[in-house]
């Protein structure tokens, strides 16, 4: 299996993200770090850790990371993920504790760990990830590849131009960019297109097994009109990142130059993808420069990655 660590802000779809990870056969879950974003810390920390009691997989270590961004205020996702940050579905409260050390010293730990290189799997803004390369940038030469969700070529939803993950943290983004390990940007431009049929989630949701039920009544939960948030009913959002991993060939992706608006104002949080032809070498040359490579997902395969998910978390 190939050996994965998951970054998240649990959070409705980090939820599905980690119900499939710990089922897929060709995964190995070797750590889960926790992260501001869609709700507090230790918000993200509980709901992570109750998923994986929920999914019989309770053994996988989970660390808190970073509290707030790097620069910019603490500020949460609650209007679309519930009070608790995971669709208030009145879940109980995990029976284990985190680990005692912090999440950027349980990635390096890990990572330098692992018999083969580690691919990350950041669904979640990207600070604990930007403190481990600059604190850590040893840890580079165990990383496969970083799969992270955030980011969009079109158009953003925490802004018109921004997705919530780089907009919540624009500057660990842009460290993430520039790190030079090989990169795939799963962005809204397909995580929003990943969406279960209705009668699969009423299947789910009926079912004695709890992770399954759990999975079921995740999916439910993101109805627009009971939630507010806008991914259609159905839709797996951070799990497809994940998908992605385990199933390479479901996603189309192109190589090229991203960068992250830092900018104050409207495009903060912007990712910038260099779409022309013959990127950097057009006659007009304003604005070019050297810009990091990224492999951008443009087109998801959503029946193959609903069908993956599926099997995965139904077995
Ligand atoms: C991202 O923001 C969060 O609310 C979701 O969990 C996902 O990671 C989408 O913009
Ligand atoms: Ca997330």
């Amino acid at each position: 299996p190939i050996p994965v660590i998951i970054d998240c802000d649990t959070g409705v779809d980090d939820a599905l993200a980690l119900l499939f990870a710990v089922r897929h056969p060709g995964l190995d879950l070797r750590a889960i770090t926790c992260v501001a974003g869609n709700t507090d810390v230790d918000g993200v920390v509980r709901n992570t850790l109750t998923v994986l009691e929920q999914a019989g997989a309770p053994g996988i270590p989970v660390a808190r990371g970073a509290e707030r961004p790097l620069i910019e205020a603490p500020r949460s996702a609650r209007h679309v993920h519930g009070h608790d940050g995971m669709g208030d579905l009145g879940l109980p409260a995990p029976t284990r504790r985190p680990v005692d050390v912090d999440a950027v010293t349980l990635l390096r730990r890990e990572i330098l760990a692992s018999p083969r290189p580690v691919t990350l799997i950041p669904t979640a803004p990207l600070t604990n990830i930007a403190l481990l390369l600059r604190t850590h940038p040893e840890v580079t030469r165990n990383i496969e590849r970083i799969v992270f969700m955030g980011g969009a070529v079109t158009t953003g939803n925490a802004t018109p131009v921004a997705e919530f993950n780089v907009w919540h943290d624009p500057e660990a983004a842009a460290v993430l960019l520039t790190a030079g390990v090989p990169i795939t940007m799963y962005g809204l431009d397909v995580f929003k297109r990943v969406v279960v049929p209705g009668s699969d989630v009423a299947r789910l949701r009926t079912s004695a097994e709890p992770g399954v039920r759990l999975g079921g009544e995740l999916l439910a939960h993101r109805d627009p009109a009971v939630s507010g948030d806008p991914t259609p009913s159905g839709g797996l959002g951070d799990a497809g990142a994940v998908c992605a991993v385990a199933d390479p060939e479901g996603l189309t992706t192109e190589r090229l130059p991203v960068e992250v608006s830092l900018a104050p104002g409207p495009t903060r949080g912007q990712t910038v993808v260099d779409r022309r032809p013959r990127p950097g070498e057009s006659e007009i040359h304003a604005g070019t420069r050297e810009q990091p490579l990224v492999d951008v997902a443009l087109d998801v395969d959503e029946g193959r990655y609903v069908k993956l998910w599926l099997s995965a978390v139904e077995g």
